[in-house]
């Protein structure tokens, strides 16, 4: 029987095409995909630590594998991922969770298989955890489960320091890939049916700031992945506001595969807040911003993530970001609770905000978006569109699913002639606050 192995992502896009990368070393070592952790000889827990509560779920996760260990003693239990890049919880795992064999972090990644190698020579727990990047290491096996819509990552690490944000400790420098590893990856996808990538990095605006010839950016990498190709949908995540330039609007606007979405998170609609989270820009500079992308792209779908709660947040600055949301009617936004990281700047300020206030704050805020978020679905009724078939729906197999430029996720009732992968025109007919609905015309 080959050994099989279980991985549970937590956490960003990021994590999730790491583990694809884990997924395709241990398919080069012979390892299968188990169908569930009982089945498994490896069990991997890929990592999240940007706020507090995905690492308590982790833990209470890595608490219930014990028994699958008593169980089966020959069982390999590994965490890696960002929460382990924290030395204080690489210490707690040593100490308290001693069921656990292995632990490695965001930078050695690429080492798994000579890791497992060395709890099968030893007989003892592996813990190893680089503290800083090293290289890229390109040309590691991936196995992706989507055939038709593929990550890929475009530059690693972030150098923000948003005073709130563990990130650039767990992830490292920014460093950036070369353009012809990313255009090959691509150009390989696109022959084995890939139809859509989502370009990743923490700030993909910043793309080629590491290269000492200074000779990309990310609008250039845009047009080359655009043209070099053959790619039919591009997305790329995430846009930090201060470094979104105006060769990436006009490279949008003047690419059809390049698709009318931009996730570009605000954070806080107070300038004084956003100048405590050491975002870089005002309330009126992203407001501006919005603007001139509005102008130029008028079909884009704008999506954010606003943090409520962040250390001195007064009511007024609360009702500042309300304000915003309302100004600029994002098509969705990922709302979040400041969550006090140790080790960055924020987690020491003083006035933290209380935990009934910012429940309270992210319950208003939430109402609002979902209404925004309905109201702009209902200006698709009627408009035409085209999908990405995806197939079968989760939640009503009847019903199949695929997403617009905009990334929409649309219902539709399937034909006997399309298939997951086609690209297919369809008519909108209903919208709710997070789907809608299509007839296609094909
Ligand atoms: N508390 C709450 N939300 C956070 N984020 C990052 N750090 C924190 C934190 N300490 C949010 C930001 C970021 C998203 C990925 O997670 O909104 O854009
Ligand atoms: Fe964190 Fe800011 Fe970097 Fe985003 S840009 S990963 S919020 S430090």
């Amino acid at each position: 029987m080959p050994q099989q192995y279980f991985i549970t992502t937590f956490g960003c896009q990021m994590n999730v095409h790491d583990s694809e990368v884990l997924a395709g070393l241990l398919g080069k070592m012979g390892y299968s995909q188990a169908a569930s952790p009982e089945e498994a000889d490896l069990i991997l827990l890929n990592t999240c630590c940007v706020r507090e509560n995905a690492e308590n779920r982790l833990y209470g996760h890595i608490g219930n594998l014990k028994t699958l260990k008593e169980r089966n003693p020959n069982l390999i239990i590994g965490v890696c991922g960002c929460m382990v890049q924290q030395p204080s919880e690489v210490a707690k795992i040593q100490e308290t969770y001693k069921h656990v064999d292995l632990v490695f972090g965001t930078h050695n990644v690429h080492q798994l298989p000579e890791l497992l190698d060395k709890i099968r020579t030893s007989q003892s727990r592996v813990f190893e955890v680089w503290d800083s990047e090293g290289e890229i290491h390109e040309g590691l096996p991936t196995k992706r489960d989507d055939p038709h819509k593929a990550w890929v990552t475009v530059m690693y690490g972030c150098n923000n320091y948003c005073s709130y944000c563990i990130v650039p400790y767990v992830r490292g420098r920014e460093r950036s890939r070369r353009p012809a590893e990313i255009r090959q990856e691509i150009k390989e996808l696109v022959e084995s049916g890939v139809k859509e990538v989502t370009l990743l990095g923490q700030n993909v605006n910043s793309y080629g700031l590491d290269f000492p010839e200074r000779d990309w950016n990310f609008a250039k990498l845009l047009q080359e992945i655009a043209s070099g190709t053959g790619i039919p949908r591009i997305r790329f995540q995430t846009s930090h506001p201060k470094d979104l330039s105006d060769e990436l609007i006009e490279t949008m606007a003047a690419s059809r595969q390049i698709c009318r979405h931009l996730h570009l998170p605000v954070q806080a609609g107070s300038s004084r807040v956003l100048e405590r989270m050491n975002r870089k820009y005002t309330k009126e500079s992203y407001e501006a911003l919005v603007a001139k992308i509005k102008a130029r792209l008028p079909e884009i779908a704008l999506t954010t993530d606003i943090i409520v709660g962040f250390p001195g947040e007064t009511e007024a600055d609360f009702e500042e970001t309300l304000d915003l949301v309302r100004k600029i009617r994002y098509d969705g936004a990922f709302t979040f609770i400041y969550s006090p990281r140790i080790g960055t700047p924020a987690a020491a300020m003083p006035d933290q905000v209380p935990e009934t206030v910012k429940k309270q704050r992210l319950e208003q805020l939430i109402a609002i978006q979902n209404q925004i978020s309905l109201e702009k679905n209902r200006e698709f009724i009627g408009t035409l569109t085209e999908l990405l078939i995806e197939g079968p729906s989760e939640k009503n197999p009847v019903v199949w699913s695929g997403r617009n430029s905009q990334n929409k996720l649309v219902h539709f009732k399937p034909v006997a002639h399309i298939h997951p992968g086609d690209l297919v025109a369809a008519r909108i007919t209903n919208a709710q606050t997070f789907t809608l609905e299509a007839e296609l015309l094909c």
